[in-house]
């Protein structure tokens, strides 16, 4: 196809894509080609693992049809409390969960489409009669492609329609057609939560087998008022949504062994010097916490940083490059390595044992280097004991994904999370990411997130791998 014209895109979608390639610096035009490969990079990697688990599954109906994960359905309703169900989409993220939400007339007054989009990774549900969603997903396939709903804030009106009955608009009509649980997290000020109305309406809900999580005591937004409605704080809804998912919750890589390198390494130049590069260690702490989430069994082989251990991962802390490489081959064997380290290149030959002192008129000393270890290399071309999948990072500061392909080759990964280091992107030592997934089937390019985030997906994209097997 030599080139490609796109007639009648309407202007909201126009405007979105133009934001879209502001944002990754692209022109429009390149933007539509970088969305294309990624969709046609997708179905590939996918198509295999539709069928398989499309067969193994076939008896499932509560899954998504190609991710082995739950699916929660948000749906944000329009109060104060609304601005807590960004970090609660979050939160849902980071425990594996895929998460689809829909705004309310009501709440996109307090959070925007674009800010919960960003969020969830994919477009934000808010019109019944939405043309785009009646073709392609509809009311109906909402509410029946979801393992649980979650309403918060449930304000007085959300409420009072559901005990009513109604569906008069996208919530309402989703939440009256679904058959799985619904969770409530009711929020309003505390005389409408007195109110024999809501309180008729709640024992009607409660009755009728909804669940509830809060409302809680305490401060409300507006000055002055104290009382029970705030809404309950995104962790404990979070651990709500998890009781009720329960032995349904699906953990993606259970069973699965994960190895995940972390951090800098130190490399001694004397007892008390060292040469180490900026590097937080958030990306790769952040991954082995969300494999541990997955269900997998983890060891995370850790340079000098200052995080804690991520909960449930078998932390083992190191210096230099060549303690990572011992730790890392007495971790093996594992289904899946994950080296996300910045390793230092060199070390300083010949390390002095005692502290090289400082002496007037003595010349300056001069360091000699020798090359360290690869570690992810020496791990990929292993003949015994190779991780089934190896997955490096590539650092660069330009021709991002040239350099990640040469990569991929020369040091034997199957997978290269390549990204652009460059010092005005601030992603050393930051809290943001924005990675380009290079594999042999293709180049992903995932939106600007949080380290959180780019773990969280690339969780989702190991497990469909595996799946796949
Ligand atoms: O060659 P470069 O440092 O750009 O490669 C980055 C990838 O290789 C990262 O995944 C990093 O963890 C890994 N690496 C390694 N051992 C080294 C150097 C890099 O494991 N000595």
């Amino acid at each position: 196809m030599a080139s490609l014209t796109v007639r009648q895109l309407d202007e909201a979608l126009k405007q979105q894509l133009r934001l879209r390639a502001a944002r990754n610096g692209r022109s429009v035009e390149d933007e539509i080609r970088n969305i294309l490969r990624s969709a046609a990079a997708e179905v590939e990697a996918t198509a295999p693992m539709v069928a398989a688990a499309a067969e193994a599954k076939a008896s499932a109906p509560a899954r998504h049809p190609d991710v082995s994960v739950n699916r929660v359905l948000l749906i944000v309703g329009g109060g104060i409390a609304a601005y807590k169900s960004l970090d609660l989409i979050r939160r849902l993220k980071e425990r594996g969960l895929s998460v689809r939400c829909i705004l309310t007339k009501a709440a996109e007054h307090f959070v925007t489409p674009l800010a919960a989009g960003a969020l969830v990774g994919e477009r934000i549900f808010t019109d019944l009669f939405d043309p785009r969603t009646e073709f392609d997903v509809g009311h109906v396939r909402l509410a029946r492609e979801t393992d649980l709903i979650v309403a918060a804030p449930a304000t007085a009106d959300l409420v009072a329609k559901l005990a009513g009955g109604h569906a008069d608009d996208l919530a309402t009509a989703v939440l009256l057609a679904t058959t799985a649980k619904i969770l409530l997290a009711p929020a309003m000020n505390p005389r409408m939560w007195a109110n024999k109305a809501t309180q008729r309406n709640i024992a009607q809900l409660a009755a009728d087998g909804f669940v509830f999580v809060g409302p809680n005591e305490g401060e409300m937004a507006e000055a002055g008022e104290r009382g029970r409605g705030r809404m309950a704080e995104p962790l404990e809804i979070t651990a709500a949504v998890e009781k009720l998912l329960g032995a349904n919750q699906v953990r993606p890589l259970k069973g699965r062994r994960v190895l995940v390198t972390s951090g800098p390494t130190h490399e001694p130049i004397d007892p008390v010097r060292y040469i180490a590069n900026r590097s937080s260690g958030k990306q790769g702490h952040a991954i082995a916490a969300a494999a541990a989430r997955a269900g997998a069994e983890v060891t995370l082989v850790s340079g000098p940083v200052s995080l804690p251990d991520p909960p449930e991962v078998k932390t083992i802390h190191v210096e230099s490059a060549r303690d990572m490489l011992a730790a890392v081959e007495a971790a093996l064997p594992v289904d899946i390595g994950i080296f996300a380290a910045a390793v230092a290149d060199w070390r300083v030959a010949g390390e002095a044992q005692q502290k090289i002192k400082k002496r007037a008129g003595a010349a300056t000393p001069e360091l000699s280097l020798v090359e360290n270890p690869d570690i992810l290399s020496t791990i990929a071309h292993r003949k015994a004991q190779r991780p089934r999948l190896v997955i490096g990072f590539a650092a660069e500061t330009e021709n991002v994904v040239a350099h990640a392909k040469e990569k991929l080759a020369k040091k034997g990964c199957d997978w290269i999370l390549a990204n652009d280091v460059s010092p005005e992107t601030g992603i050393m030592g930051g809290d943001m990411n924005t990675i380009q997934l290079v594999r042999d089937s293709g180049v992903e390019s995932w939106p600007p997130q949080s380290k959180e985030d780019v773990a969280a997906m690339l969780i989702e994209r190991i497990a469909q791998q595996m799946a796949a097997e």
